[in-house]
């Protein structure tokens, strides 16, 4: 399949390898918003063809798909663009800005039978199925709490998207998007009730913190921000033991990818398990299998965001209200 990609930032320099190191797939297009850092990109990276304005690559022959790596805010514009030039989707999380523009993209791959896809890459590391498989067999018993965190460490540069209401900005969407999908994840269905209460700097939410409600009394606690160092852990905590994974949304680079169980009686067992959570994801979108499951997930995340949101905005507890879909091509 040979991808085209809409935006020259910091997730594209380390996507684009992933890409061109996946079996089956060729990188033949660059598109930025500037002519120069398209075709800088493209000499740097060995790319065929470099075009200014991101209609250009729909407008490209030599793409099948897209991937789109562009601030929020601009995701579904260009998601539905691209569906309708006939080009598959890869598009950076968060998918959308709400559910509502999430379900705009996913509808329009529908009508134009394209499949789509999220770049939520720790869905489709073995290691995550692993620890799912065992949370959810019963290897540490009922699930009770699932608390995570997720932040990273500014300084921003000026203009960063992250800080900007009008693009999407803000720590709850872009880092609450991974601590939602892990305890949703774990807790095997979407919560019906979620608090959260925001820090905000130029109004978006600079740090977040939530509480998630689940039927059969499973709660999750999540803490989201950009004003403490790099976390991307979570725990599991269940009647027996606790599953523990200090790493979740991407592993750390000099380590074993691993996690950890935690028993009752102290013991500590640590499990490891290698992947490329990059080149499963592209392979998961390039392949034929039924994509409805990730769509349906990443649309449901969206909705438990836009719940999130407006229970910071109200200072009140909000009843998570869930789109269910329709099978995706
Ligand atoms: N999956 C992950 O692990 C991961 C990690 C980081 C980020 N992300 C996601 O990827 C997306 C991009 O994040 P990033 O960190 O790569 O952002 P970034 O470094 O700011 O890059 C965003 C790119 O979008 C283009 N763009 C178009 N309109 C823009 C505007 N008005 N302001 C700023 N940029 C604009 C720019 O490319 P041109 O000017 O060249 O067109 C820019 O280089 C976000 O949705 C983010 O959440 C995902």
């Amino acid at each position: 399949m040979r991808f085209g990609i809409m935006g020259t930032g910091r997730i594209t320099r380390r996507l684009v390898a992933d890409l061109q190191s996946t079996d089956g797939v060729a990188v033949t297009a660059i598109a930025s918003r500037s002519a120069e850092r398209a075709n800088w990109f493209a000499s740097q990276y060995g790319i065929e063809n470099a075009v200014e304005g991101y209609q250009a690559l729909l407008d490209c022959d030599e793409v099948d798909a897209v991937y789109l790596a562009l601030p929020p805010a601009l995701h579904r514009q260009w998601a539905v663009a691209a569906a309708e030039a006939g080009k598959h989707v890869l598009c950076e999380k968060p998918l959308a800005v709400d559910a509502q523009q999430a379900i705009a993209i996913h509808a329009a791959c529908q009508k134009a039978q394209v499949r789509w896809l999220d770049a939520t890459a720790w869905l489709h590391h073995a290691r995550s199925k692993q620890m799912l498989d065992f949370v959810h067999g019963g290897g540490i018993g009922k699930l009770g709490h699932v608390s995570a965190a997720v932040s990273f460490y500014r300084p921003f540069q000026s203009g960063e998207h992250r800080l900007r209401a009008d693009l999407g900005g803000g720590a709850l969407l872009d880092l609450g998007w991974y601590a939602v999908g892990i305890a949703c994840r774990m807790a095997g269905v979407m919560p019906q009730r979620v608090f959260a209460d925001c820090v905000m700097e130029q109004q978006v939410p600079l740090r977040a913190n939530a509480m998630l409600w689940f039927d059969q009394d499973v709660t999750a606690s999540l803490s989201v921000g950009y004003d403490t160092a790099t976390r991307k852990w979570f725990e599991a905590a269940g009647s027996e033991a606790s599953v523990i994974c200090d790493d979740f949304t991407r592993p750390w680079a000099d380590r074993t990818t691993r996690y950890w169980v935690h028993n009752s009686a102290g013991e500590v067992q640590a499990h490891e398990c290698a992947d490329r959570q990059e080149q499963r994801m592209i392979e998961t979108l390039i392949g034929d299998q039924s994509l409805a499951e990730f769509n349906q997930f990443a649309i449901q995340t969206q909705a438990v965001l836009d719940a999130l949101i407006q229970s910071a905005r109200e200072r009140q507890a909000i009843d998570v209200v869930v789109p269910s879909l329709t099978a995706s091509p």
